[in-house]
């Protein structure tokens, strides 16, 4: 006659038997591995340099895109394919709007000045990739990223969407020239222009 189990009597186990050393090693070892990638997070944030410590605000995106208008009224040298193409002064900030499907406006730089290079969107979640260099930044309606940047390398540098952001996300490619340092325009056009106008509180 065959053996049937019931809830009344216990099915042979080992469960309560005491654990095996190596297990216990084991144990210890995924322990560990998890404490140090718990510490490496805000060692990465801070010696790393892996996440930016940059300037972040809350924003209205009517305001960012009257500040982006600003920017490029203030500092247009030309236009590519109808997009302007603005070379703000070394040191000033500088205005970069992401909309379905593109990156406003085109940025002249120049190779070594420092600028803080804000980014928001107007309208859904885009993410800023700058090829071929390995960044990815969320851009998010609604807030103002402002990152040092100081490029290094001349040349025309391709901003991509990393974001998916609909029908014409793959469309969506924006552009920043790097210059040698001195050629990226009219020097100091307008001193007063330059200055970053808060666009709104709630600094965090
Ligand atoms: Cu913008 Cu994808």
């Amino acid at each position: 006659m065959a053996a049937y189990h019931s809830g009344i009597e216990a099915p042979q186990g080992i469960w309560w038997k005491p654990v095996h050393g190596a297990e216990k090693v084991w144990v210890w070892i995924a322990f560990a591995s998890c404490m140090v990638l718990f510490a490496m997070m805000p060692l990465w944030h801070l010696r790393g340099g892996q996440n930016p410590s940059g300037i972040r605000h809350r924003v209205d995106p009517k305001a960012y895109q009257a500040r982006v208008t600003q920017f490029i009224a203030d500092y247009k040298v030309g236009t590519d394919h109808g997009m302007p193409v603005v070379a703000p002064p070394p040191g000033s900030d500088v205005y970069l709007q992401a909309t379905m499907w593109q990156w406003t406006p085109i940025l002249r730089l120049e190779q070594g000045a420092q600028y803080v290079l804000h980014l928001s969107a107007l309208d859904v979640n885009h993410g800023f990739s700058l090829f071929p260099l390995n960044i990815n930044f969320q851009v998010v309606p609604g807030y103002d990223y402002g990152l040092r940047v100081t490029p290094s390398a001349t040349g025309e540098f391709q901003i991509i969407c990393n974001e998916f952001c609909g029908i014409g996300h793959h469309l969506m490619v924006g552009k920043v020239e790097v210059v040698p340092a001195g050629e990226g325009g009219p020097q100091a056009a307008s001193s007063a222009a330059g200055e970053p106008v808060a666009l709104a509180g709630d600094a965090r």
